[in-house]
């Protein structure tokens, strides 16, 4: 998907628009399969929260993937893709039993993260087996809000609450098929993540009877030429050796699992605007684009940095503009950032804008969510409508306030 295919989509379905690359998604999908090719039981859940779109669900589904899912809704959009309960974890936090129960009888595998959920739900159905996320506080992750291993985290269970942990299962007579942690997005060292895992190895110990263990995700991508990312190779053949010499140990070839959502999809997006004006004060040159936090919220949620290249001019002469939205809040994309010239109406894509950046679109401002087209065999295909005034008015109810006027 070159820049000419991105003008021709951003003419053909309007601006602004998000856009997959289906090619890098799967060839994010085949290097990670890649570097853990040694490991006998290999088992990919995509973390539907990055970008939920049930084409892109199908997507991994015929690659075979599994998913990961954080809310009951997320498991039905994955159901909904084709993809098999079996191949679906669910990993709440701070969810109602209810709804924990009622993902389980979709026959979804349960993951849970809390003492006194998990004491309920081994009461109540103590012949379903779950998987149980510990919190190994490790400090992993790129920024405090996707830095989730830490001691002060709300995730997970303690492995300083292990015994309680083994009380509760010995009492319920549950089943622990399963063993997870999830440090936190955007790991940069790799040895970070190897001294979790072991800590992961310590607490799997524990238990006799199991089938899986997830070791989450946070591969970092890169965001800009020359960036770190997570080696993925280098993470692949230690933590393979790893993991074997700890199945030997344990007697019986375990399922390895991880939940990647930005290593699969960051890359393959790219969020194309269009300028509406340039606005030159006395200290800068502000280029105001057709959408703002309410379609990319990321660089002002997390700090994080996309590249941002003119589609209509890509060999100009590079000035310094301040990228900004058009919502009544500062919503500034990028500050004195290098681009090639602006002039309004120029097209501008965004890159590593396939994770975290559809899924946290909102209607701020009551503006409309962009539409998504997935670039699939050398041809683009709409697989979600840009929205339209009938959706910012379903769901709300006009009140007759006519009698309001004569009690006032
Ligand atoms: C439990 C869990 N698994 C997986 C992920 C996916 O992380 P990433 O997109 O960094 O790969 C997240 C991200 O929030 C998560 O909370």
């Amino acid at each position: 998907m070159n820049n000419q295919d991105l003008l021709e989509i951003s003419e053909k379905f309007g601006s602004p628009v998000y856009v997959y690359d289906a090619e890098k998604i799967i060839s994010q999908y085949n290097r990670l399969t890649s570097a853990f090719s040694g490991v006998k039981n290999l088992r990919i859940h995509y973390a539907v929260k990055a970008l939920s779109n049930i084409s892109v669900l199908g997507l991994f589904q015929q690659l075979g993937a599994g998913l990961d899912t954080v809310s009951i809704q997320e498991v039905k959009l994955g159901l909904e893709a084709g993809v098999d309960p079996a191949n679906i974890i669910y990993t709440p936090n701070g969810v109602s039993l209810e709804e924990i129960e009622a993902v389980a009888a979709l026959g979804v595998q349960i993951n849970i993260d809390n003492l006194s959920i998990l004491e309920q739900f081994g009461t109540r159905n103590p012949d379903v087996p779950v998987c149980i996320r510990i919190n190994p506080h490790v400090m992993a992750g790129g920024n405090t809000n996707i830095s989730v291993g830490h001691i002060d985290s709300k995730f997970g269970v303690s492995i300083h609450q292990i015994p309680h942990l083994l009380r509760i299962v010995e009492n319920t007579g549950m089943h622990i098929n399963g063993i997870h942690m999830h440090t936190g997005s955007d790991i940069l060292d790799i040895e970070v993540f190897l001294y979790a895992s072991e800590i992961l190895f310590e607490t799997a110990r524990n238990f006799k009877d199991l089938e899986f263990m997830d070791f989450g995700s946070g591969f970092k991508v890169p965001y800009k030429e020359g960036d770190i990312e997570t080696n993925i190779e280098e993470l692949g053949g230690k933590l393979t050796a790893k993991f074997k010499s700890f199945c030997k140990e344990y007697g019986r070839d375990l399922t390895l699992a991880f939940e990647p959502g930005k290593y699969l999809v960051s890359e393959a997006g790219k969020f194309v605007a269009r300028v509406n004006v340039i606005k030159q004060t006395t200290s800068t040159v502000f280029a105001g684009v057709d959408s703002g936090f309410n379609h990319l919220i990321r660089p002002m949620f997390y700090g994080s940095r996309h590249e941002i290249h003119n589609l209509s001019n890509p060999e100009g002469k590079e000035r310094f503009y301040s990228v900004v939205g058009y919502i009544c809040e500062t919503d500034t994309f990028a500050s004195n950032r290098r681009i090639p010239e602006i002039k309004e109406g120029d097209l501008l894509a965004f890159s590593n804008a396939g994770a975290y950046c559809y899924s946290m679109a909102s209607n701020f401002n009551s503006r409309y969510r962009p539409p998504e087209v997935l670039w699939y065999n050398g041809e683009a295909h709409l697989i979600r409508k840009r929205e339209t005034f009938e959706d910012i008015l379903r769901g709300q109810v006009k009140l007759d306030l006519s009698a309001l006027k004569e009690t006032v």
